[in-house]
């Protein structure tokens, strides 16, 4: 497990654990060890941390190991696809220090094809993958559309934004990707029928697959935070601590993490998964 070594107070009186050197509020941290009990970091210097999870340990920079341990959970919500990728080959499109890759690993992909263009990140990837045998290769580059002709069955893409290139292609894999721009969210939406996300995946419920409806029910999940927060800021005593345990209650909504990216940091989560009857264009 991974525990805090600091418990303090902020100057405005709230509590916070200190993680891997990045303060976070109790709550936050609960949320996350719910998914992360398991892990364990190993060794730590000021340069990179060593984390295991399962069979695996993995070397990452600082800001690889928060990305790891504050988006796991999610991960497990938006980059797997409804159907298995037991077997498969992704194409791991920002790939970090190799984490995206030790998740499709360990959710039984057989190879991962990781594209980071960051070199010293690179060289971190290939470490990893040389210290855990991982069948994977790294394309130490930027992403560009003729990597989507490379041998994949399936592709993930986080690439702060590198997801404009996708506009130049005929066509798009089966994939999953976070797309960081409103403008190429619709553009890729009328091209190729990419789909928003939303919590209970694809196929149960396609209306909640609806785009507008799925922003609706965003801004509103969005409105009723910042109205709450507002309240608790310009009220005392009882009335504050109210409004407090509200805040919790909304940020445990379990599409809080979008709703507040796609609100406040304009990230959304995307799928396209053409072959298997639920992503096409309607
Ligand atoms: C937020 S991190 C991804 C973290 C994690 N692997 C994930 O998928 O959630 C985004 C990564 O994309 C990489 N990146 C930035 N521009 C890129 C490009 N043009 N092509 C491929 N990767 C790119 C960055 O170096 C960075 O490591």
């Amino acid at each position: 497990m991974i525990l805090p070594t600091r418990i303090g107070l902020t100057r405005r009186g709230k509590p916070f654990f200190l993680v891997a050197n990045r303060a976070m509020l109790p709550h936050q941290f609960l949320k996350r060890i719910f998914v992360t009990w398991n892990w364990r970091l190993v060794r730590s210097s000021s340069q990179y941390y060593h984390l295991k999870i399962g069979r695996y340990t993995i070397k990452l920079h600082p800001e690889y190991f928060h990305i790891i341990f504050g988006e796991w959970a999610e991960w497990k919500k938006y980059h797997l696809p409804p159907f298995s990728l037991k077997g498969a080959t992704v194409l791991d499109i920002g790939a970090g220090c190799g984490e995206t890759a030790l998740f499709y690993f360990i959710h039984g992909v057989e190879r991962v094809i990781c594209v980071e263009p960051n070199p010293d990140l690179a060289r971190v990837i290939s470490e990893n993958l040389c210290s855990n045998k991982w069948n994977a290769e790294v394309q130490a580059r930027s992403f560009d559309t003729e990597m989507l002709n490379l041998d994949f069955d399936f592709m993930k893409m986080d690439c702060e934004g590198c997801e404009v290139r996708l506009l130049g292609a005929d066509t798009l894999p089966s994939c999953v990707m976070e797309v960081h721009d409103e403008h190429i969210l619709h553009a890729l939406t009328s091209k190729f029928g990419l789909r928003v996300a939303n919590s209970n995946m694809v196929g149960k419920n396609s209306c909640n697959n609806d785009f507008e409806r799925r922003q609706f029910r965003m801004y509103y999940l969005g409105w009723r935070f910042t109205r709450v927060r507002e309240k608790f800021r310009k009220t005392t005593g009882l009335r504050r601590f109210f409004y407090a345990i509200i805040l919790v209650i909304l940020e445990m909504h379990p599409d809080f993490a979008s709703v507040y990216r796609a609100r406040w940091g304009r990230v959304w989560e995307t799928y396209y998964f053409p072959d298997k009857g639920t992503g096409e264009k309607t």
